[in-house]
């Protein structure tokens, strides 16, 4: 009997040890001991900047996404340039594009405040971008706690193609996003994202005028904002995604993708005539099977090669590596 026990503990111990080496994110009682107050703290800044600026839930939950398809959720796209490398931000698919870094500061000043040096500046992005879904109206989910944070990050890497483009093609975004372990199923979910939030004008010109499986009344809406001449201020222009309830996190992204109003050509992508066809119908017609698949989907990719463990550091401020 002792002998059964003795080798019993030792298999719990190797199970341990081998689940730490894997980096295997842990629940959400991760910091309960070390940060209880920490979902507190992130949601009365993330309260009040969403209230001055609805728009912000969207522009935080972008921060995440941008985080992890880029080595990883690591908080690497919150680094700013150094003399030894050039971070992610000015990379094309973020610069003058992805927003709310300060807010993400507001929040990690006010998690230091109550707890310093323990809350991942890569789990204050997986939180906000879950409570931002939650204050929109959105699907609640449990989130995975445990990440570390990146002493680099990689301009190369958030511009090698990782990240999907507003041009990509339907198997162009099914590769991307299987790509980081995200099935197309995944994929057709977490774009319905796009039910909040702006684009410029210039990620959406060419679908206005030249796309065909676009309603014409939308397109020439979006025209008086977005002239077809480039170069110009007038390519920082934003539209809503979702025209009706811009604020609102619903399934309208789906309805529209069904009028043919798809803000950006990858988002029409998803209901032109291809394999997501279905998806999009259902999305449409069962709201909670929509919420449903994006938290399920959420989660998938706040795992994307998350540091944990030993690895990496807890950064004291998101913008440097201590
Ligand atoms: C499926 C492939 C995707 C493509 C091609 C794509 C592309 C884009 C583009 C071009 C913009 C506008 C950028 C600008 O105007 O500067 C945008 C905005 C946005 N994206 Fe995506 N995206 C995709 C997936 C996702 C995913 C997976 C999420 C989150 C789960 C997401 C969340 C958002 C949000 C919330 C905004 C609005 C941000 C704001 O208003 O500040 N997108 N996306
Ligand atoms: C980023 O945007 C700024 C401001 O518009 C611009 O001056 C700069 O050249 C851009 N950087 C890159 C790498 O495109
Ligand atoms: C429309 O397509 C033509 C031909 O490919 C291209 O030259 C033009 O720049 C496009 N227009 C816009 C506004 O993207």
């Amino acid at each position: 009997m002792a002998r059964i026990s003795w080798k019993f503990g030792l298999l719990m111990m190797m199970i341990v040890l081998v689940g730490s080496c894997s980096g295997q994110l842990s629940n959400e009682n991760f910091y309960s001991k070390k940060c209880p107050n920490v979902f507190k703290a992130i949601r009365s800044v993330l309260r009040s900047a969403v209230a001055k600026e609805p728009r912000m839930a969207a522009s935080l939950l972008r921060l995440h996404f941008h985080d992890c398809f880029v080595n990883g959720c690591d908080g690497s796209v919150l680094l700013d340039d150094t003399s030894s490398f050039k971070g992610e931000k000015t990379a094309g698919p973020n610069n003058n594009s992805l927003r709310g870094y300060d807010v993400v500061d507001a929040i990690k000043a006010k998690v230091e405040s109550v707890c310093p040096g323990v809350v991942s500046c890569a789990d204050i992005l997986a939180i906000t971008a879950r409570d931002s879904v939650v204050l929109l109206g959105g699907p609640n989910w449990n989130v995975k706690l445990g990440r570390r944070d990146s002493k680099t990050a990689s301009l190369a890497a958030a511009n090698s193609g990782v990240l999907p483009p507003p041009t990509a093609t339907l198997s162009q975004l099914i590769s991307k996003f299987q790509a980081v372990g995200l099935s197309t199923k995944d994929m057709a979910a977490l774009s319905g994202a796009h039910t909040i939030g702006k684009a410029r004008c210039t990620v959406y010109r060419t679908r206005i005028y030249n796309d065909t499986n676009i309603d014409r009344t939308f397109a020439n809406a979006r025209k008086k904002n977005c002239p077809i001449i480039t170069g110009t201020p007038k390519d920082n222009n934003v539209a809503p995604f979702d025209f009706k309830t811009p604020n609102h996190f619903d399934n309208s992204y789906y309805k529209n993708l069904l009028n043919k109003k798809g803000l950006l050509h990858s988002d029409q992508e998803l209901f032109n005539g291809g394999s997501t066809d279905s998806l999009v119908r259902t999305y449409t017609n069962n709201q909670k099977a929509f919420f449903a698949d994006f938290a399920t989907a959420m989660i998938k990719m706040g795992n994307i090669k998350p540091l944990t463990g030993s690895q990496g550091i807890i950064r004291r401020n998101c913008r440097r590596a201590n």
